[in-house]
Parts: structure tokens; sequence; C-alpha cells
């Protein structure tokens, strides 16, 4: 798209960070897009393009299937970056012999840089970077300088500056990369001679005219969870197509206390969006009767959301599109075949195969944190979009044991105190998630002069980066005596709180 902003694109050749480059040059104001390696060079010269990136990707420059690049897009008169496989079909394209490395090289290297250019300006001569590759690019191609290298790689880097044509073996976009922010830098600003100008909020009005184009008037319809995702769809999809959009709100009952009344009263209220919430407490209740194994609730909780989604939205007519918060980690997580199930993970984004609609996903290109911004920018709530993390399964998968009526009311009691007390200490930013959970143990007590036996409630918080990992967070003993002694005098049936201590793995994060 180009609505005036200076763009990179980046061309995709099937690596693992490909969308995390895409992104690390949106987070420094220049819109950029990850495009398929074979768009044509018609369809990039109508952009208003300031350069060019070529990812990394999995196959090697000689294979069979090894894909590549038009020649004419070394034509276009804008810089391009090859990073690793990039850089390897670019050495392949200029005539330079790209080899099977005697060592795979997979981690950290050091890196010395052997030329002064603008790529490597503000970094030092011996700097630390992330490679991932069996092939290498043993000499530079005609023309081009010899920029860097690595004890494995003797090409890192390559250039020829006349032609704008960069290449680098590592991968900038990476953390571990120490100076890789640096060098996407020096590519975008001083190579492409880009303008940070490109802001979140630019990225609502190119995504509201795509909508638009795709939908044309037909009508689009959304499963709400009430969770961040599918809320921030929800509302770009409003600001594109109006009432034209219908939400189905099923309500659980498994969310925490107040949530299913803060998203009506945003959505209908603030928004003025046709949503329909189904209070569906009843059904679920029902179906977890007697229901004890964590699989098991998964599944039929899984199964009774669609179920309750079907009935209503044939009740509603016709429906072209359906609408989803996939985002693009998501893409990435089903994309893994071989991992073993952990657990089934239920969210709005497995809905249902059979239902004959076109899907919508706009946030598919976007990280969590990219979406959290941008329903900031399209006027949610601050405290809304940054909420923790929640699972689909809802509060069930935190009760241990039977999930009851009696039960889920004494956890969302204990759970508001526990939100409350990390609040109130400003710890919210700082861990990633914090909870309670209820566990199946009883043990004894006193309180007052009296005997009691009853429930123990668990606190988990932890922190993490991605939720992969996570390690329990380090609250202050104050911070845990408020929460323990809050929910024992406020929560009837609750006269013990322990604090979980373990880190994922072993364990993970929620308890079911
Ligand atoms: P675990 O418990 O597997 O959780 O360590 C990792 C992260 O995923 C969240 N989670 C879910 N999210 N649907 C979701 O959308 C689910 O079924 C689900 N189960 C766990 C969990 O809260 C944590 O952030």
């Amino acid at each position: 798209m180009n609505n005036g902003f200076d763009q990179v694109v980046v061309l995709d050749f099937g690596g693992q960070y490909n969308q995390l480059i895409a992104r690390r040059i949106r987070d420094m104001h220049v819109y950029s897009e990850l495009l398929p390696h074979d768009t044509k060079v018609e369809t990039l010269r109508a952009m208003r393009l300031k350069g060019i990136v070529f990812s990394g990707g999995p196959r090697s420059v000689y294979g069979e299937d090894a894909p590549s690049v038009d020649p004419e897009v070394y034509k276009l008169g804008v810089p391009i970056l090859g990073i690793c496989y990039g850089m390897q079909l670019m050495a392949r394209d200029f005539d330079a012999r790209v080899d099977l490395a005697v060592d795979r090289e997979y981690g950290l290297a050091n890196m010395t840089v052997r030329t002064e250019g603008a790529l490597f300006k503000g970094t030092p001569d011996v700097q630390r970077v992330w490679m991932s590759h069996s092939d290498v690019v043993s000499a530079a191609p005609p023309g081009f300088a010899l920029d860097a290298s690595t004890p494995s790689a003797p090409v890192a880097a390559m250039s020829d500056r006349e032609r704008g044509l960069y290449g680098v073996q590592f991968h900038p976009e990476v953390q571990h990369t120490d100076y890789g922010e640096q060098i996407l830098q020096n590519f975008l600003f001083l190579i492409c001679g880009c303008e940070p100008n490109w802001r979140m909020d630019n990225l609502i009005d190119d995504a509201v005219q795509e909508i638009r184009d795709k939908v044309g008037d037909q009508r689009v319809l959304m499963a709400l969870s009430g969770g961040v995702d599918s809320s921030v769809t929800a509302a770009l999809l409003h600001r594109a197509i109006g009432d034209r959009l219908t939400c189905v709100f099923v309500d659980h009952g498994l969310l925490r206390e107040e949530e299913s009344e803060q998203v009506m009263s945003m959505f209908e209220g603030v928004f003025h969006m046709d949503i329909r919430r189904i209070d569906a407490s009843d059904r679920f209740l029902k179906l977890l009767s007697g229901v004890t194994d964590p699989e098991e609730k998964r599944k039929r909780i899984g199964r009774e959301f669609i179920r309750v989604f079907e009935e209503t939205s044939t009740r509603l007519g016709d429906f072209a599109f359906l609408g989803q918060g996939t985002l693009y980690t998501d893409v990435i997580e089903s994309g893994t075949k071989t991992a073993a199930t952990i657990k089934s993970h239920h969210n709005v984004g497995g809905l249902p195969s059979e239902m004959k609609f076109k899907l919508i996903e706009p946030l598919r290109s976007l990280f969590k944190d990219e979406a959290r911004r941008l329903g900031e920018a399209l006027g949610l709530p601050h405290h809304f979009v940054w909420r923790q993390p929640f699972p689909g399964p809802g509060l069930a998968i935190r009760i241990i044991g039977e999930v009851t009526r009696e039960r889920l009311n004494l956890l969302k009691k204990a759970d508001a105190i526990v939100r409350e007390e990390v609040a109130s200490a400003g710890l919210e930013q700082e861990i990633w998630q914090y909870f309670a959970v209820l566990t199946d143990l009883q043990s004894v007590g006193v309180m007052g002069d009296e005997r009691t036996y009853f429930s123990t409630v668990a606190i988990r918080a932890i922190t993490s980066r991605d939720g992969m990992t996570a390690d329990f967070a380090r609250l202050p003993y104050e911070v845990l005596q408020r929460m323990s002694s809050r929910i024992c005098n406020e929560v009837p049936g609750v006269n013990r709180v322990v604090y979980d201590i373990t880190s994922k793995p072993p364990a993970t994060i929620e308890w079911e």
C-alpha cells in the first residue's frame, strides 16, 4: 500500500524471522510489509519504494526449487539489503560462488568489519552477530567489496555501493545481534534516505481501505471473546464498515469479575457497535458439571463455544465474511506440526472450519504489542488493551477439579483482589501474568475461635517475554501479605493462601 509514506518492502524467501524484519522497520517509523519474493516488478514500481530487503530462507540458492527474484528488481534504482539467503541470492545473481559451509554456523559469532561504510556506521570493528546458515558466500561477486567476515563466513557482509546493493550473512533483525538495530537504521536512513514519519495511526487508514476494498458492500460477522485481539479486530472492522459488522459475544461466564460488563459498555455504549451478547453461562456450567480432567474441560469449552456461535449466527442472517483476530504469532504457532500437544489451546481464532465464510484477518501481520498500540490508536482504553493475557477457556482452567458456580464466584473474588493489589503496588507493567488459582485442597484453619476446613487459593505471578518460558515474579512480601490477608478475610470459604514459586518449564503458567 502507498499512502504517501516512504516504504521499504521485505521480499519473503521463507525464513523464520521475516515478519520480524518488517516489524523492526515499522518500529523505526518507516512503513514496511512482507511481500512474496515473486512480487511483480510493476507492483513494486507503483509503490513509494525507498528500499528493498531480501529476507532469509531455508533453501540453498542452487536448489531446484530455490526461490528467486525477477532480475528487473535489481534495476529499480532503490537500495537492496540481502539478509542471509537474501545475500546468497544476490551473490549468485552477480556471479559469485555460494558453497556449502564446512561448519554449519548457528548462533553467535564474532564478526570483524573490514571497510568503513554507511551500513556499519557507529558500530565497532568487532561485534557479535547472530548467524543461522549452512551455505556461505566464499568470495564477494565482481564489483562488490568485502565488508566483514567471521571465522566461518569469509563474506559476512558485502556491498556494491555504486549500485546500492548490500548483503549481510547474519540476522540484524534479531536481538542477539548487538548492533542489529543500528545496522537496520543505517540502511533505512543513511542508505535509503527514508523519512521516519510513519506511525501506527497511519496503519489504520491503510487497513481501513484494505478492508473496504475486500468487503465491498457485504457483511462481516465476528466472534468476540472479550480478549485483546478480537476486540482490536472488531474496533478496526467497525471503523471500516460500521454497522455492516455484527459481533457475537459468547459470554461463557468464565471471564474475570466485571469483564463481560466492561466489554459490553465499551462496544455497545461507546462504539455503538452491533454486538449481541449471548449469556451462555448456564450452558457452559452444565457442560462442565462433574468434569475434572483439564483437557476434557478445554475440549468441551472449545466445542460449545463454536456451537453457541453457530446457533446465533445462523439466526442473524447472511454474512460473507468472518472476522478473526489472528496475529502473526498465531500464524507461526499453528504452523508447527511437530510440537507435542501440551494443552489444546482454545481461542476464538480456532473457529468453525465447516462454516462457509471467507476469512478476514486484518491483524495477521502484527505482533501482539503492535496490535495493542493499534487498539489504543483506535480509541480503546489503555488499561483494556494492555491487559495481561487470558486463556480462552477462562477461569475454568484455574479451578482445579470441578467447576461449579460457587467455586467460580469464589475464584472471581480472589482473582480480583490479586489484580487490585498488583495494580496498587504499581507492578502491572513488570509482571507478565498474575492471577489466583482455586486448588482442590482443603485444610484446617482457625478463624475467631472456630476451627475451619476451607479451600486453599494459590497465587501465580510470573515474568516472561513471550509466555513460552517464565519465571515466578519476585513479588514483595508486603504485597503477598496484603493479598493473603484480604483473600482470607474477604472471600468466604478460603483459609489458606500459597504462592507458586515454579518456573516454566517444568511447570506451565496456567495450572491446567
Ligand atoms: P501455559 O499454561 O501453556 O500458557 O504455560 C502459556 C500462555 O498461554 C495462555 N493460555 C491460553 N491462551 N487459549 C489462549 O488463548 C488457551 O487455551 C490458553 N491456555 C493457556 C496462558 O495464559 C499463558 O499466557
